[in-house]
Order: structure tokens, then C-alpha cells, then sequence
């Protein structure tokens, strides 16, 4: 989403200064173009050295330096950002973008600027509470800002309270949502991920590779285009992305029941889950001990969640995956038809850099109308921002 964007990251003094290189991190690694400008006062926390070494472009630190206007004008900054985000934003920069001040290189800028803001406030607890400061910050949203709220805890100067500023992945996640357009709101995704566990006995399982890196790449992306989503987790090791509510599964059955409970009111649902196929006819209560030198397992069929909803699909967008290791496409088609489906994603888990447990994927969209579009590798949440195109327009297609 950042790839090739240029973000201005402006960073006044406080404490929190040293979390604002984190956060340059993560633009940086997003491939975001990053410039910073630094008020005086951040200078005295983190030097400028520390941020032109780790953005690789020159530090803004003074209206006034002809070295640097000469290459660069404050007005060019404003112009050439994508993306503002203010982080840490102190009490005093609050104050001054509220009341039209721009008396240095960052708040001419943020005035000059027709770029969304966000701005990410940090402060001592009683500052933030000051019914100034408040009234600052309800201006700035009136006017059209991003504000995010402080996190709370126990702060650098000894008080314990809102003030903190929130940790850099989840700025990292509201600057995506800010910066994203929002052509979901008002939908309502459900998205399943990860894979199923199927009990033989308490320490034992049927299960797959799925890691649910897609899935939760989805419902990210998801909810930064505005949808209210709801996410239908097997067990995985991933964070549930910020400001989507996850249910944690573990069983085919489980997710079955989870799936069919919450479909009041959606709109969207994206089966990304490898929902095991079989599992034991009977779970043992016990451990099982190796009495015997060969072992049976009776398995029988879990039920087919998505062939389900194929049956009553009710106006509803359903998007299925299909991973294989041969016939791609014959399979994928086979299964678009059979599960009545809008859209499936078809991956080939055998090409290198697709599949299971890997960062990025290689995926054809198969449609119902026959349509058959073919991506190149790209990362994952790549990958979700491409899908979320199609739902966009298969779920206003849909609307009355
Ligand atoms: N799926 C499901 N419930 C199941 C099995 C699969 O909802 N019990 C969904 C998956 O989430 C995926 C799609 O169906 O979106 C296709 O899953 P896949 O495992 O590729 O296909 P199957 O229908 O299980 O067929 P097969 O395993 O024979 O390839």
C-alpha cells in the first residue's frame, strides 16, 4: 500500500521521540518514501543522524536553512506528500496547528499541506485531560484530521494514565486505514482463516500446513477499506489485526458452528480457512497408548462449510480458495461451480513463493461469469487489496 508513496513523518519533542523510529521502520520496510521533519525540540531526544541514516533522505529540521531550501522548500514537502503522520504530536503542536500557527518547518508544512493527517498525540496524563488541550484536539477533528488516541499506562514523567503514545504497529495500522479508500464501508466480511485442528485423543491432531496469513491479510485490509469485519480464526500464531474482531476456533466443527451463528447482517464472505476434510470418528477422551504396531484411524467427512453457504447464499458475496498441487485451474473452476461461488482464488501451493507459511503468493481470480485473471507474485496483503477490488464491485453490483 506504501510502496513508492511519500509520507512526511513530522515528530515533536517529547519522551516518545525514540518510538518514532520504529514507526519509520515500518514506512520504510512497507516501501514508503519517508521525510521527516523534526521540531527543535525532538532534536533534544533522538539526533536527526538516527533518522537520515534509517529514512536515507536528509532530516528537516529548520524554515530557515538555505542548504536545505535550496533542494527542498517547505511548500514542496506539503506538496509531495501522500501522507501525513505527526508522531509523537505534543500538547504545543496540538495547540498550534489548532489555532493556524506556523512558525516553524512543521506546522508551515501540515498548513500547506492538502494531504490527510494523522496525528498521534503524546503527553503527561493531566495535559491530555487539560480541557484546553481537549478543546484543541475536538478542533482538529472538526477540521478533518486523524486523531488517534493516546495508549494508557505508566508514563516517562511517573504519572500512570492516557499519554502514551500507542505502540509504532498499530500507528503502522491506522495510517494504512487513513490512507486507504474507504469502498467498503457500510459491508459487513466475514473471513475464515488458518486451518482446522481434528482431535484423535488430547495431545494428538489431523491438521494442515495453513499458517492464516492470507485470511488475516484479508480482514486487515478489509477493515482499513471500511468494512465492520468479523474474523473466524483456527489456531494460528498471528495478531488479530487492529480493529477486527476475531473468533478463535479449533475445529472444522467449531467453525462450522461460528461461520452459520454470526451470518445476520453480512454481506461478504471470504473462506480463506483449509478447513480439514476428515476427521476422527472418534476422539478419544484419553491419551492413546501404542499398544499395537500398526494403527487405523476411521476419519469421516467434516461438514462443507462453503458448499453450504452456496446453498443459501441469500444475496451474499461468497469467495472461496483453492489451493492444489495439479490442474489448477480445472479444480479451482470445478469448485467455483459446485460451491456457487462468486470468486475463487486459485494457488498453485507447489510454485515457489505460493502456498502455506510464506509472506507472499501467486494466485489466479476465477469468476463466475468464466473471467479468469492471472497475478504475478506479490505479498499476501498485496494479494487482499487485489481480491478486495473484485469484492468492492461484486458487493455494490449486489446492493438494490
Ligand atoms: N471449505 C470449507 N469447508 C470444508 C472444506 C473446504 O468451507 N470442509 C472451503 C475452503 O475454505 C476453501 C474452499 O472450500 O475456500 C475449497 O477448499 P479445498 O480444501 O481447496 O477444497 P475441497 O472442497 O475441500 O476439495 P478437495 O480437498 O478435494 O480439493
Amino acid at each position: 500500500m506504501f510502496q513508492g508513496k511519500s509520507i512526511v513523518l513530522g515528530i515533536s519533542g517529547g519522551i516518545a521521540v525514540y518510538k518514532a523510529v520504529e514507526l519509520l521502520r515500518l514506512f520504510t520496510k512497507a516501501g514508503a518514501d519517508v521525510h521527516i521533519i523534526m521540531t527543535k525540540n525532538a532534536c533534544e531526544f533522538v539526533t536527526p543522524l538516527t533518522f537520515q541514516t534509517l529514512s536515507g533522505n536528509p532530516v528537516h529540521t529548520d524554515l530557515f536553512n538555505l542548504s536545505q531550501e535550496q533542494e527542498i522548500d517547505h511548500i514542496s514537502l506539503a506538496d509531495r506528500a501522500d501522507l501525513f503522520v505527526l508522531a509523537p504530536a505534543t500538547a504545543n503542536l496540538v495547540g498550534k496547528i489548532a489555532q493556524g500557527l506556523a512558525d516553524d518547518l512543521l506546522t508551515t508544512s501540515i498548513m500547506a499541506t492538502k494531504a490527510p493527517v494523522l496525528v498521534v498525540p503524546a503527553m503527561n496524563s493531566n495535559m491530555y485531560e487539560n480541557p484546553v488541550y481537549q478543546r484543541n484536539q475536538k478542533q482538529l477533528v472538526e477540521f478533518g484530521y486523524h486523531v488517534m488516541e493516546p495508549a494508557s499506562g505508566s508514563l516517562a514523567c511517573g504519572w500512570e494514565g492516557k499519554g502514551k503514545l500507542p505502540d509504532p504497529v498499530e500507528i503502522f495500522a491506522v495510517a494504512e486505514s487513513v490512507f486507504t479508500p474507504k469502498d467498503l464501508l457500510g459491508c459487513h466480511v466475514l473471513v475464515t482463516a488458518g486451518p482446522t485442528r481434528e482431535a484423535i485423543d488430547p495431545v494428538r491432531y489431523v491438521s494442515n500446513y495453513s499458517s492464516g496469513k492470507m485470511g488475516f491479510a484479508i480482514a486487515a485490509a478489509a477493515q482499513q477499506r471500511g468494512a465492520q469485519v468479523l474474523l473466524i480464526a483456527g489456531p494460528t500464531d498471528l495478531t488479530v489485526p487492529v480493529g477486527v474482531r476475531c473468533i478463535p476456533v479449533f475445529s472444522a466443527n467449531e467453525m462450522h458452528a461460528a461461520v452459520f451463528g454470526h451470518l445476520e447482517n453480512i454481506d461478504v464472505v471470504v473462506k480463506a480457512a483449509a478447513v480439514a476434510d476428515y476427521k476422527p470418528v472418534d476422539s478419544m477422551p484419553q491419551k492413546m497408548k501404542k499398544t499395537t504396531d500398526e494403527l487405523t484411524l476411521h476419519l469421516e467427512k467434516t461438514p462443507d462449510i462453503l458448499a453450504e453457504l452456496g446453498k443459501q447464499k441469500e444475496g451474499r458475496v461468497l469467495v472461496g480458495f483453492a489451493a492444489e498441487t495439479e490442474r489448477l485451474l480445472a479444480h479451482a473452476a470445478e469448485k467455483l461451480q459446485k460451491k456457487n461461488l462468486d470468486l475463487i482464488v486459485a494457488n498453485d501451493i507447489t510454485q515457489e513463493g505460493a502456498g502455506f507459511d510464506v509472506d507472499t503468493n501467486i494466485v489466479r481470480f476465477l469468476h463466475a461469469n468464466g473471467r479468469v485473471e492471472e497475478l504475478e507474485k506479490m505479498s499476501k496483503a498485496e494479494v487482499a487489496q487485489q481480491l478486495l477490488n473484485q469484492v468492492a464491485l461484486l458487493w455494490k453490483l449486489k446492493q438494490p
